[in-house]
């Protein structure tokens, strides 16, 4: 034992391999077994996936950016829970791929704002935000009304997904389409902000 101790501080090349072997080892056992896990989080009670028309919106809220203005994770501070809800939980986001946490708070956070204002509210709001709160600098997103959401890629999406996990079932791909055709993007991106947060809402 002396002879190793003696070999390791008298020679730096063997400390520095004696060293990375350790680091590997620990590493090694913290990596190796999240590889054979299915998920390391379940989902909450009641969480359904997203439907297609809600999928479509949340894309929508992607491309548009609406992150860069909008958490959607409420911390477990007082200030927070009695303004928007029930602090986020790991559970309500397995089926978001990618989530939209986030930090960046120009506007209020939107991981409860399911149900809280009426469609057409969030229709008149999105379309320009000063008719409804006077003193907003949310910038208006008027062409949502006027463009057709992509029924398309639906199917292909909600596929990709069921592989990293989301359960939809056949059925579920095989009416998406329809769900989607003719209704626009708006249409889309309303029922995906109705739909947040809905699972652990009414619990405080
Ligand atoms: C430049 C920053 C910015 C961007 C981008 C932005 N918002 Fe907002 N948003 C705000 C601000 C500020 C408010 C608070 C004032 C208001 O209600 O209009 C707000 C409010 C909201 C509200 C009301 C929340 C509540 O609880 O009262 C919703 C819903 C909303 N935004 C959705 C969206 C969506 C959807 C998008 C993308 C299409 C988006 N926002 C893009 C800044 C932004």
């Amino acid at each position: 034992m002396d002879k190793i101790q003696k070999l390791v501080e008298e020679h730096v090349g063997f400390l520095i391999v004696f060293t990375l072997i350790v680091i590997s080892i620990a590493g090694l056992v913290e990596i190796v077994p999240l590889a054979f896990q299915k998920s390391t989080t379940q989902p909450i009670e009641g969480l359904k996936p997203y439907s297609a028309l809600e999928l479509t919106g949340r894309d929508i809220y992607i491309r548009e950016g609406c992150y860069t203005c909008h958490s959607q994770m409420i911390r477990p501070f007082r200030a927070e829970t009695e303004r928007y809800g029930h602090y986020s939980v790991a559970g309500e986001s397995v089926y978001d791929h990618p989530f939209q946490w986030g930090s960046k708070r120009n506007g209020p956070d939107l991981a409860r704002v399911g149900g809280r204002y009426s469609d057409e509210w969030h229709r008149v709001h999105l379309t320009n935000p000063r008719d409804v709160v006077p003193e907003s600098n949310m910038p208006a997103f008027p062409w949502l009304a006027k463009n057709l959401a992509d029924a398309d890629d639906v199917q292909a999406k909600m596929r990709a997904l069921r592989v990293v996990g989301v359960p939809y079932t056949d059925q579920d791909i095989a009416n998406a389409k329809s769900e989607v055709d003719g209704k626009s993007e708006m249409d889309a991106l309303i029922a995906y902000l109705q739909s947040l947060g809905l699972a652990l809402k009414n619990v405080r």
